[in-house]
């Protein structure tokens, strides 16, 4: 019997060979969606700060910084249409948007090597502390305590960037947006850490 004839060789994947997937995931990441791929660069150097405040270990800093990385890995499988829609989404389009964080999770699952904190991250990052958010309605601590931090450095940053349709806020403005909605959309807890850091520590914008 030939190696491709032995059902038991398909099984024998090497780390190698998930490293090229990877590679191949974020290749065709960086290619069709580079606005959400800078967004993604954003959020985890947000996430390197925010730690300090939240005081995470080194380990759970690593973590953290590499889950929200790839918070939004999944919308490689969302059309590109969609993802550069400015106006408001139709009711298919938020639909199809909605379907990332599973997409993402499951694409994530499928590779062995990311932990599971990392998976909760992609899985959980629309989740909301009042549980109206997807995928699941989690609500309050239920929701992964990376998931929860994550939620807010992407709001964070969606506001202070250009990378939505809505008018690009300065830092004080997405501070106070944060804040009114802490303890509804957002863990208090991880709102006020944010607060904690000054306005020239979030200028990441100046850079770019
Ligand atoms: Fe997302």
């Amino acid at each position: 019997m030939s190696n491709t004839e032995d059902p038991s060789h398909e099984q024998e994947i090497s780390p190698n060979d998930y490293h090229t997937e990877i590679d191949k995931w974020f290749t065709l990441f960086i290619n069709k969606h580079p606005e959400i791929y800078q967004h993604s660069v954003r959020v985890s150097m947000l996430a390197e700060k925010i730690a300090a405040p939240l005081e995470l270990s080194v380990s759970e800093t690593a973590q953290l910084i590499r889950g929200c990385f790839v918070h939004d890995i999944g919308k490689i499988m969302i059309p590109r249409d969609v993802i550069l829609n400015r106006g408001p989404l139709d009711d298919d389009q938020w639909d199809l948007i909605k379907l990332h964080p599973i997409l993402g999770a499951e694409l994530l699952e499928s590779c062995p090597g990311f932990a599971p904190q990392i998976t909760a991250v992609v899985r959980s990052h629309h989740e909301r502390w009042d549980g109206q958010g997807y995928p699941e309605g989690l609500q309050g601590e239920e929701i992964h305590l990376f998931a929860r931090i994550c939620a807010v450095i992407d709001a964070f940053d969606s506001m202070t960037s250009n990378f939505t349709y809505r008018r690009r806020l300065n830092i004080s403005e997405a501070k106070l947006e944060l804040l009114r909605h802490a303890g509804t959309q957002f863990d208090p807890d991880i709102v006020h850490a944010l607060m904690r850091l000054s306005n020239d520590t979030l200028d990441i914008y100046s850079l770019t």
